[in-house]
């Protein structure tokens, strides 16, 4: 038989509600001129001194240092915010945070240069709220996937997440459903944290570690108000909520038609559901839905005298071949208040109401 899973207090919890705020990023800066020529030419000179033996003079990288230079690694950034608290905080390899600020901000903006962004007349400054606002890729618009299934994300969407997921996780997690499903895997060396004897990663696409997630945003608010560890919060908003469609993509949720948006209220009512479960109500769409409401008097006992109270039900059916199962599924809008064990048993059930494919609840 098909499993179902109700999102009876998503329903109640996320009506329409008319317009949705939607925290949409400006990125006004169009021009993109974010450093000065001078700043990028003594970057150079920095860079020659404390990356180049790692990262190679033409930033092409060698070995296990990578190319500082094209799409792949740009991807990776979605503001020069990023690409400084990377470099500042974990760089270089051998002396890590050891530069003053200053030459960590030329030697980013060496790196802009070196990757096709223009000079301008100001120098970047270490202002970590005007650094968040240099978009270092223009956002594509998303495309309209083919077979638009209900999914919350886009593919696209996931894609970038997937590059910021390594410019800003990956040194302590992986997001691989390929892994035991075991949250916590052995790191390779320099990844992970210490615990115990061993480094450890935390593998994100684990039953172990998603299985936690009732809905998207209550993995979108433990990320972003938690995450990266060492700089919780650091990433912008569009980051944050890409990194999330990356991880339901990896933890096998499909891409749909629509990009994830990081609007609290919408996120809330995305219920993540469980693996072997069919999630029915995609948030908005009320098409198929019925709603019962049904009152229970309820005979309970306060002292000495016998009181009447009432309590109204609801219960939720979509479409009509598997509406039973959804009957058994009632759940008490509002509770009786006090004496609950001294409760009697429910006496008599009254339909009030039967509304089917209503767009709201009566
Ligand atoms: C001792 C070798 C070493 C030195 C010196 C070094 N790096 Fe790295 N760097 C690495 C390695 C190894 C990685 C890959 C692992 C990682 O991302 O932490 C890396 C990764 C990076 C990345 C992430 C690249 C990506 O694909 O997202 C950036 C950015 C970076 N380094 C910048 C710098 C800068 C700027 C300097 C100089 C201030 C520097 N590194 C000096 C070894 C080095
Ligand atoms: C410096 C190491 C570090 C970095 C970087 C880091 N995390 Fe974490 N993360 C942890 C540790 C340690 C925990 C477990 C403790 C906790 O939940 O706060 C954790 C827990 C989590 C959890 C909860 C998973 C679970 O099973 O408990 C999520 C989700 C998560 N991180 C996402 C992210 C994302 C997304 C990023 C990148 C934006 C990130 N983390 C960057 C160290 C890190």
């Amino acid at each position: 038989m098909r499993s179902v899973i109700l999102a009876v207090t998503a329903l109640i919890l996320f009506l329409p509600s008319g317009g949705r705020a939607q925290a949409t990023r400006k990125t006004s800066d169009t021009s993109r001129r974010f450093y000065s020529a001078a700043q990028a030419k003594r970057g150079k000179e920095q860079y020659a001194q404390d990356c180049a033996q790692c990262h190679g003079a033409n930033l092409k990288g060698i070995g296990t240092a990578p190319a500082l230079l094209g799409d792949n690694f740009m991807r990776d950034y979605y503001s020069v915010n990023d690409l400084f608290i990377k470099a500042s905080v974990t760089m270089p390899g051998d002396n890590v945070h050891g530069l003053p600020t200053d030459t960590y901000l030329n030697i980013i903006a060496y790196l802009l240069q070196a990757n096709g962004l223009p000079a301008g007349t100001e120098n970047l400054k270490g202002d970590v709220t005007a650094m968040k606002r240099m978009a270092l890729m223009e956002k594509k618009s998303a495309k309209p996937a083919a077979g638009a299934a209900d999914g919350f994300y886009t593919e696209e969407q996931a894609e970038r997440g997937k590059g910021y997921f390594r410019g800003a996780c990956s040194m302590c997690h992986v997001a691989d459903p390929g892994q035991p499903d075991n949250r916590d895997v052995i790191a390779p060396p320099s990844r992970g944290f210490v615990a115990g004897p061993v480094h450890i990663q935390i593998n994100l696409a684990s039953r172990e570690s998603f299985g936690r997630w009732r809905n998207v945003g209550s993995l979108f608010n433990k990320i972003r108000t938690s995450m990266p560890l060492n700089d919780g919060g650091a990433l912008s908003t569009e980051e944050y909520v890409n990194i999330a469609a990356y991880l339901l993509h990896q933890n096998g949720y499909p891409a749909g038609k629509d990009e994830l948006k990081p609007d609290a209220e919408t996120l809330m009512g995305l219920t993540i559901p469980e693996k072997g479960f069919t999630t029915l109500f995609n948030g908005k769409d009320f098409t198929g839905w019925g709603f019962l409401r049904a009152r229970n008097d309820i005979q309970s006992r306060e002292g000495n005298d016998s009181v009447l109270r009432h309590a109204d039900r609801l219960y939720v059916s979509h479409r009509h071949e598997v509406s039973e199962l959804y009957f058994a599924a009632g759940v008490s809008l509002s509770r009786v208040p006090g004496h609950e064990e001294q409760r009697s048993i429910l006496r008599q059930q009254r339909l009030l109401d039967f509304h089917e494919g209503a767009s709201s609840l009566p």
